[in-house]
């Protein structure tokens, strides 16, 4: 394959991505979930590239679906695996999911007319800390639920103590044993709740409680974010009375029952600030289609501050990487704030920034994972507890590195896609849960990347183990 890169005084560049020996990710006989992306930086990303509804919007929206008999309808789905999972979590709870790509035009339907067992199990817990959604909407239909607590994980401790704490405000009766936490309750009741501290998916999840409990609830200090006021539309439309969803204070008025409902998902905002960080980094011209330019408002402020050219017109935003980038600092805060969720995509753009650039992460206490990564690819870059201080610009240079959570992955491919020569990815599973075949979706705007399958190793002589 031959991509034309940038015309360098008169002399036009062109990069290949050399046919190697590699496997193909899908070969019979690779390891399942190993894959690796193979990067080769340098071109400038152009064209138009189509952004998929939004995973976190996606899966408090599945997990709603368990407050009605009636079966929900969810468009614009994303392909991804985090969804598969919750697709499993219903299933296992007795709902009926049917889940069609395709030409099903990324649709689910889910019908919880029966669910015999009101449990999230370990197995998925562990993979999908947002399995913890279903403890609201499952004690407000079943009157009970039962909920491996999620442990910690690589970004941070994530307790979920603020969920328990205003599910007990409803009235819920909560146990913890063995590592599960079970709430019952023979019906909730309106309260009034002011969250400690502003949770996404602890709104999310107690806004699922309140619609079926007895009487009004006010909710204070909820998180602003899109994806709650995208749920709670759906809600409105299975029947739910919600006001407030988007501001800090919602009010619910409890109803009896709930019916389904048709809703579509909203795009993905941290997709397509991946994609639009793409385009500048790339010095390309890249139109980033299909997405909510409102949703993005601070990291497009932010993008322009480093002297990224951009415009956001209907529901596309077109960048133009063409200048030198400037140092631009960012602190990570909720919505309306630079989400944390872009900290990591906006460090790899950082380091080919002029300037020092300090990048404070607020709401986790451990997202640093992809700075000793874009270290070894050659960015100067110092942690001193939740500030980075990236020292721009340095010449990337590519390297083996490793994937360690969803959003660090996506900062590695774009620094790969800027770095000089190859960048082998490993681990990207972790990418796979929140972003819809982004290797074939930056290969359609010309990035070289291509996914690799690690072969099994070969038996030697006696027969392999397996403890
Ligand atoms: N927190 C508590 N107690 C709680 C809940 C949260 O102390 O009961 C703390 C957390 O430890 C964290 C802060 O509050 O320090 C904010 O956490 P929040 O609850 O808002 O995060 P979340 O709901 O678990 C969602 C997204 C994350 C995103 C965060 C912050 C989903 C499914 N997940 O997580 O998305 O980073 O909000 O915006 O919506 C991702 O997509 O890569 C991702 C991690």
């Amino acid at each position: 394959m031959v991509i034309l890169t940038k015309a360098q005084g008169g002399r036009r560049i062109y990069n290949v991505l050399p046919d190697t020996e590699r496997v193909p990710a899908d070969t019979p006989g690779t390891l399942k979930g190993m894959d690796k992306f193979v990067i080769r930086g340098g071109n400038p990303l152009l064209g138009t590239v189509r952004v998929s509804g939004a995973k976190n919007a996606a899966l408090p929206a599945m997990a709603a679906a368990l407050l009605t008999e009636e079966p929900v309808i969810l468009e614009n789905i994303p392909q991804v695996r985090d969804i598969e999972t919750e697709r499993k979590l219903l299933v296992e709870m007795g709902a009926e999911v049917e889940l069609g790509y395709g030409r099903a035009q990324h649709r689910t339907t889910i019908c919880a007319r029966k669910l015999s067992r009101p449990e999230a199990g370990y197995d998925l817990v562990k993979t999908m800390r947002a399995s913890t959604l279903v403890l609201g909407p499952l004690v407000a239909r079943m009157g009970v639920a039962r909920v491996s607590l999620p442990g910690g994980c690589a970004i941070g401790a994530r307790p979920i103590n603020l969920h328990i704490k205003g599910l007990e405000k409803l009235g819920a009766t909560i146990t913890t044993e063995h590592g599960y936490v079970e709430a019952r309750a023979p019906r909730l009741q309106g309260a009034e709740i002011v969250f400690d501290r502003i949770t996404v998916t602890g709104t999310e999840d107690l806004m699922m409680a309140a619609v079926l409990a007895e009487g009004e609830t006010v909710m204070e200090n909820c998180a602003r974010e899109p994806e709650v006021a995208d749920l709670a539309a759906l809600l409105t439309k299975m029947g739910a009375k919600i006001e407030g969803a988007g501001t800090s204070t919602i009010r619910i008025h409890g109803v009896s029952k709930l019916s389904g409902a048709r809703h579509r998902i909203i795009p993905d905002r941290i997709e397509a600030g991946t994609f639009i960080v793409a385009g500048a980094l790339t010095g390309g011209d890249l139109m980033v289609s299909n997405c909510e330019p409102r949703h993005l408002t601070a990291l497009l402020q932010k993008l322009e501050e480093t002297g990224v050219k951009l415009k956001a017109d209907g529901d596309s935003v077109r960048v133009l990487g063409d200048g030198p980038l400037r140092a631009a600092d960012v602190s990570t805060e909720e919505y309306p704030g630079f989400a944390t969720d872009m900290q990591a995509q906006y460090m790899a753009l950082a380091t080919q920034a002029d300037g020092s650039s300090i990048v404070t992460e607020n709401i986790f206490e451990n997202r640093f994972m992809h700075a000793q990564e874009l270290v070894r690819m050659g960015a100067n870059i110092t942690i001193e507890g939740r500030r980075a201080i990236v020292r721009g610009k340095t010449l990337l240079s590519g390297a083996a590195v490793l994937a360690s959570d969803l959003r660090a992955s996506a900062s590695l491919v774009l620094a790969a896609l800027v770095a000089d020569g190859e960048t082998i990815i490993d681990r990207v599973y972790h990418i796979d849960r929140g972003y819809e075949r982004i290797e074939e979706k930056l290969r359609g705007v010309g990035a070289q990347m291509k996914r690799i399958g690690e072969m099994l190793p070969k038996r030697s002589g006696a027969a392999v183990g397996n403890s």
